[in-house]
């Protein structure tokens, strides 16, 4: 399918109206970010809507009206609270959350016996909405998981050849979505946008924030809102934010400077300090801005092809919630504290003394987080077991357990199964092991982990060491640690990185060859210049 960027004239909105009507898909401009819309009614034409953005079947759409009045037909069940707030919010960046009625099949809902719905501030999808005759179910016209569009261009870039029509309007104006409120029940605030608690409280009072706005889900915990289950809004890049003010955010640049590939994301006033390349997301106090511009640096790192992205921490007062709240999506919850604990990374291959370095280190005021430990717990997890299961099938379940043996099978010697399980488990180890450095009371901590930059983890810590030893005596270590023949010996050595890999990539290489009094002393002399410094 050919996807056109048309402007939205006349004839134009006529065209797109009745492809939705028909239950075709169309992109249009709102006041917060571009909409991927389609037939409200039609469980055909949402379902389409899912497929287009790669978005899971259980999480809802936004129902958009142009006329109060068409919520009567969605839903059956109008509180109160609604009409006070549509009288003052709408059309505007407010979604809110009734009972539904027959009308609205549960493709749109998820589901759901709710609906959201939503009043825009833009005249192209009013006119739109109008024109139609239908109310418009539209989430976010990016592909699942990416960075909302805040351009039409955007929308190009993640759906073309999926949909016939992109009304290009030009940028957004919020850059966030709307706040989504839920009015089933006491009214507690799901997702926080531009229209703010505080402007919500003194239309209807009191109303909660839900801990999701803030927080990673807990396991098993029931979600309110399908949406805040899912790794949201991220580029291809990693991204981190850091708490601290402007002159640690620069002494912490300068301390990974010469990594590959990293940026920061800062503040106007902030340029003249940074000492890694940057883009900038508006001054320190003007959250609107940051709102603004947010989705679309986001996706403007991933074309200049950083790998790490830290993002100095914007302020939560008013809009500044909700552009808090998308980072720590995009981010997966990851931050780096200024006056943060000392984190050494220790990586080598199997058999190389590693084991005995992280001894002496333990023993000497370092808090040791072994990497391997933590994968082990996270994998037993209902959350893994479940993920692992949708990837690698059932069969590696057994009684509701992992079964390791069955997992190894299918991973070992095939290159893209071991990629699709790191995949799947390393964003939950670095996790944990980021709750785990969080939790430790310790100002220095080793972080023991094989497959440190596999998961990313390397980016979190001051100093990477790499231990390694000749192949022979590798080979002759774990066969005795492991009992293995020569031969399942060298397969293992020759599934890990290389040498060249640690020399390349570690800030600190030890060589431990033979000599374990040697090996000891360069340990020694380690940690006493790293306590030193
Ligand atoms: O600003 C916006 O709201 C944009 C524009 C296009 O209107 N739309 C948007 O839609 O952000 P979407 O699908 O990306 O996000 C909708 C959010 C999701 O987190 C979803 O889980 C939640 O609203 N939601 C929708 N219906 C719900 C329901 N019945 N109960 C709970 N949460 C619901
Ligand atoms: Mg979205």
């Amino acid at each position: 399918m050919k996807t056109k960027l048309l402007k939205p004239t006349e004839s134009v909105l006529k065209k797109a109206s009745r492809l939705i009507r028909r239950g075709s898909l169309v992109a249009f401009p709102t006041e917060t970010v571009y909409g991927l819309g389609g037939n409200a009614l039609l469980g055909s034409s949402s379902q389409k809507i899912f497929e287009a953005k790669g978005r899971p079947s259980d999480n809802p759409l936004i129902v958009h009206i142009a006329e109060i009045d068409e919520a009567f037909s969605l839903s059956s069940d109008l509180p109160g609270n609604f009409f006070k707030l549509a009288e003052k919010f709408w059309p505007g960046p407010l979604t809110m959350i009734v009972p539904k009625s027959d009308i609205v099949p549960f493709e749109t809902t998820g589901g759901l016996d709710t609906v959201a719905i939503r009043m825009p501030n833009n005249e192209t999808a009013l006119d739109l909405i109008r024109l139609s005759g239908v109310p418009i179910a539209a989430p976010s016209a990016n592909s699942s998981g990416k960075p909302s569009p805040t351009k039409a261009e955007h929308v190009f870039e993640d759906l073309a050849g999926k949909i016939p029509i992109i009304i290009d309007a030009g940028n957004c104006n919020y850059g966030v979505e709307s706040t989504v409120i839920s009015l089933v029940g006491e009214p507690i605030i799901l997702r926080p946008g531009a229209v703010t608690k505080e402007m919500i409280e003194e239309v209807i009072g009191p109303v909660q924030i839900s801990d999701a706005v803030t927080s990673p889900l807990k396991e098993g915990e029931k979600v309110q809102s399908p949406g805040m289950k899912y790794k949201h809004y991220a580029p291809n890049c990693e991204v981190f934010i850091f708490e601290g003010n402007s002159e640690e955010f620069s002494e912490f640049l300068a301390s990974i400077k010469n990594k590959d590939g990293v940026y920061a994301l800062c503040f106007d006033e902030e340029i003249n300090n940074l000492p890694v390349p940057y883009l900038t997301f508006g001054t320190v106090n003007d959250e609107f801005k940051q709102a603004s511009l947010l989705f679309s640096r986001l996706r403007e790192f991933d074309e200049l092809g950083a790998s790490v992205v830290y993002v100095h921490s914007p302020s939560r007062e008013g809009i500044g919630l909700a552009v808090y709240n998308r980072l720590l999506r995009a981010s997966g919850f990851k931050i780096i504290e200024a006056n943060r604990k000392k984190i050494i990374g220790l990586c080598g291959q199997s058999g190389s003394g590693k084991t005995t370095l992280s001894k002496i280190f333990e023993e000497n005021d370092f808090f040791v987080i072994n990497a391997d430990l933590v994968a082990r717990k996270v994998s037993d997890t209902d959350k893994a077991i479940k993920l692992l299961s949708e990837n690698f099938g059932e069969e590696i379940i057994e009684n509701g357990v992992l079964n390791r043996k069955a997992l190894g099978n299918i991973v070992f010697n095939n290159k893209g199964k071991l990629e699709l399980l790191n995949k799947t488990l390393l964003p939950l180890i670095s996790e944990e092991i980021l709750k785990a450095i969080d939790k430790a009371d310790r100002k220095f901590i080793l972080l023991d982990a094989p497959t440190l930059f596999e998961s990313g983890m390397n980016n979190v810590c001051h100093l990477v060491i790499g231990v390694i030893a000749p192949f022979d005596l590798l080979k002759e270590r774990i066969m005795k640690r492991d009992s293995l023949t020569e031969e399942e010996a060298i397969s293992r050595l020759s599934s890990q990185k290389s040498d060249q890999f640690f020399k390349d990539n570690c800030d600190i290489i030890i060589e431990n060859n033979n000599d374990i009094s040697a090996f000891e002393s360069k340990a020694y002399e380690l940690l006493n210049s790293i306590k030193e410094k």
